[in-house]
């Protein structure tokens, strides 16, 4: 029987494609909690986005989170990973696209103003000008206010590719918040955080 956890399908979506999933288990639950932390709830107008919410690890924290699942939208690239989590949590709405695209997701799906966008992509091995279309998606979508929150693996910090991710965030955006390591999971992990609703607590 498969894990409540999904981790048998996040295994098969690794195999499936490593480098766009960049990791073999999902998130724990400590790490998913520690994502949220000191984020203010979203107001009634406003869209919570998770990108790459896999088989749901920490949308299972945010839809404990949101006072309204209206204001969830979760855009995951593998399709096969949207029917689980369409299955999952049948009261928050997912996309089965990619995050390059999340500007033109939400004027079609009629959000416009976002909370936050929390991220569970692996910057630190998808290719260059994905990661880079991201951003600068990121930066029309937030300009004005809105938290991002990524996490880095600790054995992966150091990686080139880690490292340009967060000087090119850091380029519009400035210094995150960094926060952790989180070692109730696996691998350890930092989380990093951009605009309002830093981490108040000490991990
Ligand atoms: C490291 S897993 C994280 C899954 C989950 N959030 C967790 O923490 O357990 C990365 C997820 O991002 C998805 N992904 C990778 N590239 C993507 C993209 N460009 N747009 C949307 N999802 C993407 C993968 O399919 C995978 O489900």
């Amino acid at each position: 029987m498969m894990a409540e956890n999904g981790s048998g399908k996040f295994f098969q979506a690794f195999l499936r494609n490593p480098g766009q999933v960049g990791a073999i288990a999902p998130s724990s639950r400590f790490l998913a909690e520690a994502m949220l932390d000191g984020l203010r709830l979203p107001d009634s107008d406003e869209t919570l986005v998770e990108f790459g919410p896999g088989t749901g690890a920490i949308t299972a924290a945010i839809a404990r989170f949101l006072p309204d699942p209206s204001r969830y939208l979760g855009i995951e690239r593998d399709a096969t990973l949207v029917t689980h989590l369409k299955k999952r949590f049948p009261q928050l709405r997912f996309i089965n696209e990619s995050a390059e695209h999340t500007s033109r997701i939400l004027e079609s799906e009629g959000h416009a103003k976002v909370h936050s966008v929390i991220s569970g992509l692996p910057f630190a091995s998808l290719p260059d000008e994905v990661c880079a279309q991201i951003i600068e998606d990121l930066h029309h979508l937030l300009h004005k206010n809105g938290t991002f929150r990524t996490f880095q693996y600790v054995h992966a910090y150091l990686l080139p590719k880690a490292k340009r991710f967060r000087h090119d965030m850091a380029a519009y955006f400035g210094r995150p918040e960094k926060m952790g390591p989180i070692y109730r999971n696996f691998p350890p992990a930092w989380i990093l955080s951009w605009g309002p609703g830093a981490c108040p607590r000490s991990l």
